[in-house]
């Protein structure tokens, strides 16, 4: 069952008024407005659902790109309320300059090109046949150094100042036999340590401790081992700039 979407007293006007409709966009409804806001000249198909977007596939001009629009309902989302459905866009504005600081940074991640409204693109990862394979799809013929470098990308994300929150192999892509980080939604970014970074480095030290504790057991059936302490003490000393965790 979808939330109960909370609505502002100006999108209730908006809904009243008949500017706004207020279910979910079909299909068509989405394409058509992927097309108007020129974030693709064509939709060719929906790639992947999660929690709470939707991702086309589709081009601009020749090149192939991946559409990422967020929903006014999450199918679930543990410990988050009902969508507020004008802070979308908010959603995917933030989605998109943690993207482009991890592309700028230099790890592998989907190149971003533009955001509207609830919409982000990106650089489409996979083949004229299909996306590119989740990690938790694979069977991996070098996993010893897939893992390497999904650690180094780890490492480099954070020295891009960035952690990403729901790191697993859901939201690592295997495109041309490397891995591709996906899904900065809930990223939270560790370097404007603002008022408070005791709890910033905290909220990275757990996430961080999740993330590389998901990919040590799905590295395990490979027969790796991978400690993740290690890696979480080096990432969070470097990011401990005043010594506050120590
Ligand atoms: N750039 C891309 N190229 C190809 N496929 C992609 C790309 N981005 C996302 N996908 C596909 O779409 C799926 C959903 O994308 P993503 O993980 O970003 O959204 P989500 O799961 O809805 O987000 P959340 O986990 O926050 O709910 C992915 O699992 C992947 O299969
Ligand atoms: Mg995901």
């Amino acid at each position: 069952m979808p939330n109960t979407p909370y609505l502002d007293k100006s999108v209730q006007w908006r809904l009243q008024t008949g500017n706004l409709a207020f279910h979910e966009l079909r299909y068509r409804e989405v394409a058509k407005a992927i097309l108007e806001s020129g974030l693709a000249t064509d939709v060719v198909s929906k790639i992947g659902s999660g929690k709470e977007a939707d991702v086309y596939f589709g081009h601009l001009g020749s090149r192939r790109v991946a559409i990422k629009v967020y929903r006014y309902y999450r199918t679930s989302h543990q410990g988050m309320g009902p969508v507020k459905a004008e802070g979308l866009g908010q959603v995917a504005s933030r989605e998109f300059e943690l993207l482009s600081y991890a592309y700028v940074g230099g790890v592998s991640v989907p190149e971003p090109i533009e955001r509207d409204e609830q919409m982000l693109s990106m650089a489409y990862l996979g083949t004229q046949e299909g996306p590119a394979p989740r990690l938790k799809d694979v069977r991996l013929e070098a996993p010893g150094p897939f893992l390497d470098e999904v650690l180094r990308a780890v490492e480099r994300l954070a020295a891009a100042g960035i952690v990403h929150t729901d790191l697993s192999p859901f939201n690592i892509l295997v495109h041309e036999g490397h891995p591709w980080l996906i899904d900065f939604a809930d990223a939270l970014r560790v370097d404007r340590l603002g008022q408070s970074p005791w709890e910033r480095l905290t909220l990275a030290q757990g996430a961080l401790e999740r993330g590389l504790g998901s990919l040590s057991r799905h590295f395990a059936r490979y027969g790796l081992q991978l400690e993740p302490q290690p890696l979480v003490r080096r990432i969070v000393d470097r990011l401990d700039r005043f010594g506050l965790m120590r």
